[in-house]
């Protein structure tokens, strides 16, 4: 009799889970056409999603949803769904591989990036910007026009991009070439 109960109980959770797994990847096509498949984005100026952390995911389109983040369109996109829709797909994109983007690069411009991501961001973006974990995103092998526009507006006060204190103070002297050859430092680290 325990026996018939235990077994029904796991079926229907199992059920529940994969109808839960269905709808989170349904929801993430509504992005594939920026965000690319599986959040692989094929677009330069559009971030990779996949393999980032289901709290910096999630916590980024709800800042977006409730006007806490500049955005250009991931503003108006955030609101048309629940929280939990947003968990959902945090946890989707989070399951996915990562897969680097192919930048045009300037080795000049790495090797600058390069020093400069040694004297001011080597101490959070840990492994060159490969590593991610809770609210830091991977930036190694994001594509190079993103970091670059992401990084502009970080230093542009006008825009509302909440950054960790640290995070601001070591771009706030940098120049727009500086940003640039940081940009394609990370970018290049595939
Ligand atoms: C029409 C194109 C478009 C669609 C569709 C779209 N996005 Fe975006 N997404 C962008 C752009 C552009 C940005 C950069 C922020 C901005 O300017 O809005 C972005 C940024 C993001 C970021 C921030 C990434 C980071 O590392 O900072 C997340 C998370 C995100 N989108 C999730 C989603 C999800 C989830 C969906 C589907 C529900 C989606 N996007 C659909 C264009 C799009
Ligand atoms: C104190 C730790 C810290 C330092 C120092 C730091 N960062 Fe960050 N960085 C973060 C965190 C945390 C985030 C996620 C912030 C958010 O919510 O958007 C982030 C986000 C980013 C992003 C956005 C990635 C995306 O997908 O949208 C870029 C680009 C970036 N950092 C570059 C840099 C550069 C370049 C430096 C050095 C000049 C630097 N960071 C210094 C912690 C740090």
């Amino acid at each position: 009799m325990m026996r018939t109960f235990m077994f029904v109980v796991v079926a229907i959770l199992a059920g529940a889970a994969s109808a839960a797994e269905r709808s989170a990847s349904m929801l993430s096509y509504a992005c594939a056409g920026c965000h690319g498949t599986a959040g692989a984005s094929a677009g330069d100026s559009l971030p990779i999603l996949a393999g980032l952390p289901r709290e910096y995911l999630s916590n980024i389109m709800l800042q977006y949803k409730n006007g806490e983040r500049y955005s250009t369109i991931m503003g108006r996109i955030a609101r048309g769904y629940s929280d939990a829709e947003i968990d959902a797909m945090a946890i989707f994109f989070e399951k996915q591989k990562w897969v680097s983007a192919v930048s045009q690069l300037d080795p000049k411009m790495i090797a600058r990036g390069k020093e400069l991501h040694e004297q001011k961001c080597v101490r959070c973006h840990l492994g060159n910007g490969q590593y991610t974990e809770y609210l830091l995103p991977r930036i190694g092998g994001q594509w190079s026009d993103y970091l670059t526009i992401y990084l502009k507006n970080v230093n542009t006060s006008e825009f509302k991009q909440p950054q960790p204190q640290l995070m601001k103070e070591s771009l706030s002297l940098l120049t727009d070439e500086e940003l640039a050859a940081l940009a394609q430092f990370y970018a290049a680290q595939q």
